[in-house]
C-alpha cells in the first residue's frame, strides 16, 4: 500500500527526493516559497498519510479533522511545535517529529550575531555609513556596551541556551544566570551558570535572552512588569517566539528608556508589518526569523523531517519524535 504524503512548501529537494523515492510514498508538494492558503491546506488533506509541514502552517483541530482517520504521522521542519495542536494529535495517535539538534549551532550563532549586533550598534552604524551620518572619527560616537564583563541572563537553559552560553564565554563574559522550570545542575556545572528566579536574573543581567519554548506558561512571559524589572542598559534578545513578548510593552519600554535595546530574530505576526512601530526604533533590530538559516542547517533539517516520516509511516521509531504527554 502507498502512503500519501504532502509536503506544503518548497523545501530543499534532498527531502523530496527521500520520500519520491521511497516505494511506499505517493508524495504531493506545494511547490512555492509562499505558505499555502488555509483552505488550499484544507482541501488537500482529506486521506492523507502523512504531513510535512512548517512553522507557518497553522495544523489544527480543523487541519486534523479534514485529513481523517488515515493520517499517521506529522513531520515539522522546526524545532518548535507550537503551531501544531499537539493535544488533538495525541487523541487520535497522530506521531509527531521534529528537528532538534541539527539546528542547534545555527540558531545559537545567530543568538549571538544578535547580541553582539545589538551591543555594538551594527545596524544603526551601517545606516550612518549609507546615509551621510558619518561625518568624522568621533571619540564618543557609536559607542555601545560590549560583552566583556557582562552578566548574560539565559531565560530556558536547554540545547539552543547551552549552546549560546558555550559560544559567548570567549568573549569574556562574566557570569551566567538562568532560569527555567527547573534547575540543570549538570548542563549549568558546566557552563558556571546559576540558577535564579526570573525577577533575579531581570534585575541582574546586562542581557537577556530568550531561549525557551513557547507553552501556555511562557506566552507573553514579556509584558511591561518584566521590562520595568530589566536594566536601563540591558540588551533583550529573542530568537525563540515571538508570541512569549507583548510587543507594545516592549516598543514602550524600547522608546521611553526602560531597556536599551532589543534583538528579535521573532515576531507576532511574521511577518512584521513594515509599518509596525518596533521597526521605526533605532534601538531595535528585528530579523525575518532566520535562526537556523544555513545552508547545511536547512539541508539536515529536511532530511531529519523526511526519515521521521519514513518511520512513522513505518511503525519504527522517529530519529526525532516528539514524546506527546
Ligand atoms: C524555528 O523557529 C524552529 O522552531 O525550528
Ligand atoms: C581605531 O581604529 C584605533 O586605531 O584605535
Amino acid at each position: 500500500a502507498r502512503f500519501s504524503v504532502l509536503i506544503t512548501r518548497r523545501v530543499p529537494p534532498k527531502a523530496v527526493r527521500i520520500l519520491s523515492t521511497s516505494p511506499l510514498c505517493e508524495v504531493q508538494q506545494w511547490d512555492s516559497d509562499d505558505p499555502m492558503p488555509h483552505a488550499e491546506l484544507l482541501s488537500r488533506v482529506p486521506g492523507l498519510h502523512a504531513l510535512f509541514c512548517l512553522l507557518s502552517d497553522r495544523i489544527d483541530e480543523e487541519v486534523l479533522d479534514a485529513a481523517g482517520p488515515n493520517l499517521k504521522v506529522i513531520g515539522t521542519l522546526s524545532v518548535g511545535y507550537d503551531h501544531i495542536a499537539v493535544e488533538e494529535c495525541k487523541k487520535r495517535n497522530i506521531r509527531l517529529g521534529y528537528t532538534p539538534d541539527v539546528l542547534t549551532d545555527a540558531t545559537a550563532e545567530l543568538t549571538v550575531a544578535l547580541l553582539l549586533a545589538t551591543t555594538r550598534r551594527l545596524f544603526e552604524a551601517a545606516m550612518e555609513v549609507k546615509s551621510g551620518g558619518w561625518s568624522t572619527w568621533k571619540p564618543l560616537w557609536m559607542c555601545g556596551q560590549g560583552l566583556p564583563n557582562s552578566t548574560v541572563g539565559i531565560v530556558g537553559l536547554g540545547r539552543i541556551g547551552c549552546a549560546v552560553a558555550e559560544r559567548l564565554k570567549p568573549f569574556g563574559v562574566e557570569r551566567f544566570l538562568y532560569c527555567g522550570r527547573q534547575p540543570k545542575p549538570e548542563k549549568a556545572d558546566r557552563l558556571g551558570a546559576h540558577f535564579v528566579p526570573l525577577p533575579t536574573l531581570l534585575a541582574e543581567s546586562d542581557f537577556v535572552v530568550l531561549c525557551c519554548s513557547l507553552t501556555p506558561e511562557t506566552r507573553e512571559m514579556f509584558a511591561e512588569d518584566a521590562f520595568r524589572k530589566m536594566k536601563n542598559s540591558a540588551i533583550f534578545i529573542n530568537t525563540s517566539r515571538g508570541a512569549m513578548v507583548d510587543q507594545d510593552a516592549l516598543y514602550s519600554a524600547l522608546q521611553e528608556g526602560q531597556i536599551a535595546a532589543a534583538g528579535l530574530d521573532v515576531t507576532t505576526p511574521e511577518p512584521l508589518p513594515t509599518d509596525h512601530p518596533l521597526l521605526s526604533l533605532k534601538n531595535c533590530v528585528v530579523l525575518p526569523h532566520i535562526g537556523s538559516a544555513t545552508v547545511a542547517t536547512r539541508t539536515s533539517m529536511s532530511i531529519l523531517t523526511a526519515e521521521n516520516i519514513l518511520a512513522g509511516l513505518q511503525d519504527q521509531p522517529m530519529p526525532a519524535e516528539v514524546v506527546l504527554q
